[in-house]
């Protein structure tokens, strides 16, 4: 096979767990997570990140200029509205990246036109005419979406993406933005476009499909089926309101069914797994146990037959290898006697660099749950360090707690918190089990209102020692925001999650604040007409 045929035969994954994905409610990650999810990316080997929408907000451009001065391998990309002052923002924050993309959008559906923007499809081909020609001047690499394409008159929507190509576009992308296509819909679609649009040969075409109906996967798929070289996907299939397309769905999809099209993506699928549950960690969005690729229970068998089977020829009842997707990678295993270089080894091994007070705190708390625990897995090494990282110097952390709890008698709680001034303030509280006893209590030592949205705990590991991993997500200071907690007793994962789903939403509260006071002070410095 020719070069060229074999870059044709290449999909192309967009990320856009970081922009998209972060749009899921609860959701605040901070400029040094978000780093920490484009280097995996980039390690995971996705050719483009989406990395953020720089207008929205100073923490945004932050994270994006931040991605694309430390990210190195992959597109860096910043969303932009088609005004000017986005895409001035948006290029400010890619500009130095090595290799940078604005991506422009505008509604092309009447239902948009009309009633989100108000105005009319003459201003609409105006607007994205000048933001394609904008976002040109500073960037070589451009892309388009006709936001809502796939409920927009196809007619009107080719108009508008003619313009984009005749200005300069090197991606159009047609977003699916209501999750309302079908598989067969979209592909019709991406076809009606190329015979509308002749010129959309000349450059690649991009699906973005939302999960509203369960079939952003299926949808891709056909778009990618119908011509589509470019996929734009989410870690877990995170986004607004079902989600985006998994992008482990996705990409496994291709590879296990090649033999159908021919297709290859440039994913090093053995990171699939260690991304999804980085990306878990961070934005506190659980995965569920049978969510296919990267779900526990993905590649686990229950029944006898399936499990005679798969004992007899793994073949008979998988599709795909675990280790292909890295799910294997239990096989690490520490005891309470392995000393500071075998954790430093196996955390190397497990892709983690961590030195000096690094180092030594991830050995502490290694050493607390190797005593409680006989065997420490590389899942749960990969779960205590997370974990430890998490701790910020300037954030609330849970310093102690103790609970007295039974089924003969009112539940007590008294918890310490160690506050951003580096004091520890403690609070006592009764409540409706120990977990709630525990929650109210650290609402007193912090003096702040919570109101819990939402709280899981999950095993680490299989086993009885298993670490457990809590997930609290609440609401307090206006803002909501999620946690996680690791420890071998899931009061203290409980307590920890808590402490830290408070910190985010205080911290996300603060940074609000400090935005709205220097937007007001630039406003008090403008002088009037
Ligand atoms: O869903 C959507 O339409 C989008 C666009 C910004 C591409 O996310
Ligand atoms: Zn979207």
């Amino acid at each position: 096979m020719s070069p060229a045929q074999l870059d044709a035969n290449r999909v192309h994954i967009f990320d856009t767990t970081l922009r998209d994905g972060e749009q899921s409610p609860g959701i605040s990650l901070n400029t040094a997570e978000k780093v920490e999810i484009a280097q995996q990316l980039a390690r995971l080997g996705v050719d483009v990140i989406e990395a953020g929408f720089p207008i929205t907000s100073p923490g945004d451009f932050e994270a994006v200029e931040a991605i694309s001065r430390n990210v190195e391998g992959p597109v860096i990309c910043g969303l932009a509205r088609t005004h000017k002052a986005d895409i001035d923002a948006a290029w400010g924050a890619i500009r130095d990246s090595q290799r940078p993309r604005i991506h422009t959008f505008i509604s092309t559906s009447d239902i948009h036109i009309e009633h989100q923007l108000q105005t009319d499809r003459e201003d609409v081909k105006g607007q994205a005419r000048a933001a394609v020609t904008l976002a040109k001047s500073y960037c070589e690499d451009v892309e388009f979406s006709p936001m809502d394409a796939t409920r927009a008159d196809v007619e009107f929507t080719a108009e508008v993406c003619a313009i984009a190509v005749e200005e300069g576009a090197t991606v159009v992308n047609i977003p699916d933005t209501v999750g309302y296509t079908t598989p067969e819909e979209y592909a019709d679609y991406f076809r009606r476009l190329h015979e509308l649009v002749p010129t959309l040969r000349d450059v690649e075409t991009s699906v973005h499909c939302h999960d509203d109906l369960g079939l952003a996967v299926a949808n891709s798929y056909a778009g990618v089926l119908a011509g589509a070289r470019q996929v734009e996907c989410a870690v877990n299939g995170i986004g607004e309101r079902a989600g985006n397309c998994s992008l482990e769905e996705i990409v496994m999809l291709v590879r296990t069914r090649e033999d159908v099209h021919g297709l290859t993506t440039a994913i090093n699928t053995r990171e699939l797994a260690r991304t999804s549950r980085m990306v878990s960690r961070l934005t506190g969005y659980a995965i569920q146990p049978n969510k296919a690729i990267v779900g526990r229970n993905a590649f686990a068998h229950e029944s006898g037959i399936h499990q005679d089977g798969v004992l007899k020829e793994r073949t008979t009842y998988e599709i795909m290898d675990a280790t292909e997707v890295g799910l294997e990678s239990n096989s690490i295993v520490l005891g309470k006697h392995s000393g500071r270089h075998a954790l430093r080894d196996a955390l190397e091994h497990l892709g983690f660099k961590v030195e000096g007070n690094a180092l030594n705190a991830a050995f502490k708390r290694f050493k607390e749950v190797a005593d409680r625990k006989k065997q420490v897995t590389a899942l749960d090494l990969e779960a205590i360090v997370s974990d430890e990282m998490r701790e910020k110097a300037d954030a609330h952390e849970l310093a102690w707690f103790e609970v007295e709890a039974g089924s003969r008698r009112e539940p007590l709680a008294r918890v310490a918190v160690k506050m951003p001034s580096g004091e520890e303030a403690v609070g006592e509280s009764g409540g409706d089990g120990p977990v709630d006893a525990i929650f109210h209590a650290i609402q007193k030592a912090t003096g702040t209102e919570c109101e819990l949205r939402q709280y899981t705990v999950e095993a680490v590991t299989g086993g009885e020692d298993a670490l457990g991993q809590v997930t609290v997500m609440l609401r307090t200071a206006g803002r909501l925001a999620t946690g996680q907690g690791v420890a071998t007793d899931i009061l203290e994962a409980s307590a920890r999650a808590y402490v830290r789903a408070l910190s985010n939403a205080l911290e996300g509260a603060a940074i609000r604040e400090a935005e709205a006071a220097t937007a007001e002070a630039a406003v008090e410095r403008t002088p009037g007409p």
